[in-house]
């Protein structure tokens, strides 16, 4: 029986796009997006306003002629970023949000930021200015355990920043514990968190049990199966502080497959067509578009889109790539592990 779901065009709260032959390669695969959240940890990473509108040319240059995404860019937080030119780039609409690493927290963070009291003063114009702060949740101290590392940076970094900087908007990136759930859900409507497509699907034993899985590594690292479960009554409860953000990541293959291999999966091409089975697993599939098309447009003050696309329910699987080709080399596309039968049909 073929099965049809009409949704609003979705949104990506949190995107890695990359630059020159990978985002020439990946930028398709996003284009179906109306908006997203463009990562700034390019090398060297994107900090000034200039630097975010010539990134989003390169960006709308790599697209096809007939892509919906239109860039939601960010500037990368670092210990010297100016806060006139966040404000003013905020302004111009040149950038929608700033995203705030902790130094070393993962992929191109070295820039990140060190000393939180050499930023508060741009967090307090951004907190006046209405522009919204994404936070890559993990610290960094090596001796803190990595799958702690998410509920000590609410405790220890988050929720000081929080008090401090009353007004500023702040998304949690990526949530991966019921930690984070429960932190999101314990602010007001300032306070919000994206969830991952791969969190949804896989726990730590994807990544190390029977071997190791370095295409399902990537961080925050996946966690325990509770948290998945927290992540997934997270996801497909409606509530408007939960929303979609990939956080697709693609990295060439030779750059995974290494003895210290990189972070990050590439869930582009099948994310719509994998979310659509989690949120039918979870008998929530009217609360879909709440996720990916309206509760994250309407944190960022956005009008959700007027457009629609179509999920199509076959007896046939969908078919995707298991890898593209990206400058000579190969980047491998997030395998869910189960059939995927949801279509995406075409615009
Ligand atoms: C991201 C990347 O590769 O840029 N990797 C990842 O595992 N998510 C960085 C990030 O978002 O942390
Ligand atoms: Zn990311």
């Amino acid at each position: 029986m073929t099965q049809t779901l009409t949704l609003r065009r979705p949104d990506d709260w949190h995107l890695h796009l990359r630059d020159g032959a990978m985002l020439a390669a990946v930028a398709r695969h996003s284009a179906g997006f109306g908006r997203a959240i463009i990562m700034p940890n390019l090398v060297p990473p994107v900090v000034t306003g200039a630097q975010a509108a010539a990134y989003r040319d390169r960006i709308r240059a790599a697209l096809p002629e007939d892509a919906a995404l239109e860039p939601q860019m960010t500037l990368y937080l670092t210990d010297t970023t100016d806060p006139a030119d966040v404000v003013a780039a905020f302004r111009a609409g040149i950038i929608r949000a700033v995203k705030l690493y902790p130094a070393g927290a993962t992929t191109n963070s070295a820039s990140g930021v060190t000393d939180f009291a050499r930023v508060q003063p741009v967090l307090e114009a951004m907190a006046e200015a209405g522009v919204t702060l994404c936070v890559h949740g993990e610290v960094t101290a090596h001796e803190v355990d990595i799958f702690d590392r998410e509920a000590v940076f609410i405790d220890t970094i988050l929720d000081p920043l929080r008090r401090r900087t009353p007004g500023l908007r702040v998304v949690m990136e990526h949530i991966t514990t019921r930690e984070g759930v429960a932190y999101a859900r314990s602010g007001g409507d300032d306070l919000a968190a994206t969830i991952t497509t791969h969190h949804l699907v896989i726990n730590r034993n994807a990544i190390l049990a029977g071997g190791i899985r370095p295409h399902y590594y990537c961080l925050p690292v996946a966690k325990r199966e509770e948290h998945r479960l927290a992540l997934r009554e997270a996801a497909t409860s409606g509530e408007g502080r939960f929303f979609l953000g990939t956080d697709s990541a693609p990295h060439a293959d030779s750059a995974k497959l290494q003895p210290c291999g990189c972070a990050g999966c590439f869930t582009a091409p099948n994310t719509m067509s994998t979310l659509a089975q989690v949120f039918e697993d979870e008998g929530a599939l009217d609360r879909l578009e709440a996720f990916t098309s309206l509760n994250g447009a309407a944190f960022y003050r956005l009008p959700p889109n007027e457009d629609r696309i179509t999920l199509t329910r076959r007896d046939s699987p969908a078919e995707y790539p298991a890898r593209i080709e990206a400058g000579g080399e190969t980047v491998t596309v997030f395998d869910p592990g189960f059939p995927l039968y949801w279509h995406l049909e075409d615009k």
